[in-house]
């Protein structure tokens, strides 16, 4: 798939909260609660992605198509939930159903780990629910290495989670 991958700008966080809602429906039916998907609000997402653009610390990036389409969304910046100055997080991806299994999510994952890398991180993690089959399936592809597991609460109720890290992302900042 011929998408460009830039910098997420604040224009972009209606379109990004589009990706972000739809792909969450489809993606997570079964595993997260069919009422908290119910409750996704676009208008919500929007003022979540206007944050995530204006922090100084993360780097949000879309895909774009020529049409000028924003069909996926990622992003990253040092971890969030232990030392800081360890390791980089894959905060986010999302790619639009009609456009995954393009190579949108490759390229996603490339242009946030070559940030990771520029703030001076060698490794890099991403949280994942342990039963999304096909995001993990991603990862393993990517050569992410199954970390850590976990819960997380979304929407009252307990979902399993893994992590995935990669122990030198040079490979996957090289990835086009
Ligand atoms: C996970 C996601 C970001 C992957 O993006 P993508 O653009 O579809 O991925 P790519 O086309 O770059 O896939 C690269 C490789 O990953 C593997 N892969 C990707 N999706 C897969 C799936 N559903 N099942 C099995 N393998 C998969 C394949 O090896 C693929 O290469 P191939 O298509 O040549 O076989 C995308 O499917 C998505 O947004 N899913 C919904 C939201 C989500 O799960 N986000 C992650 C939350 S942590």
């Amino acid at each position: 798939m011929d998408v460009r991958i830039r910098a997420a700008e604040p224009r972009d966080a209606h379109a990004m909260a589009r990706v972000h809602v739809d792909s969450s429906r489809t993606a997570y039916a079964g595993i997260v609660s069919s009422e908290f998907l119910e409750d996704l609000s676009y208008r919500e997402a929007e003022l979540r992605c206007h944050s995530v653009i204006g922090n100084s610390t993360r780097k949000t990036f879309v895909a774009e198509t020529h049409a000028g389409e924003v069909v996926g969304l990622a992003g990253g910046g040092p971890e969030q939930e232990h030392d800081p100055t360890d390791r980089g997080e894959l905060f986010l991806i999302y790619v639009l159903a009609g456009y995954q299994r393009q190579g949108v999510g490759r390229c996603l994952v490339s242009a946030v780990a070559r940030e990771v890398q520029a703030d001076g991180f060698r490794s890099m993690l991403v949280w994942t629910f342990r039963d999304l089959h096909g995001a993990r399936r991603f990862y393993e592809s990517l050569g992410g290495e199954l970390v850590e597991s976990g819960t997380v609460a979304i929407g009252g109720r307990d979902v399993a989670e893994v992590c995935y890290g990669w122990r030198n992302i040079s490979d996957l900042s090289e990835l086009r």
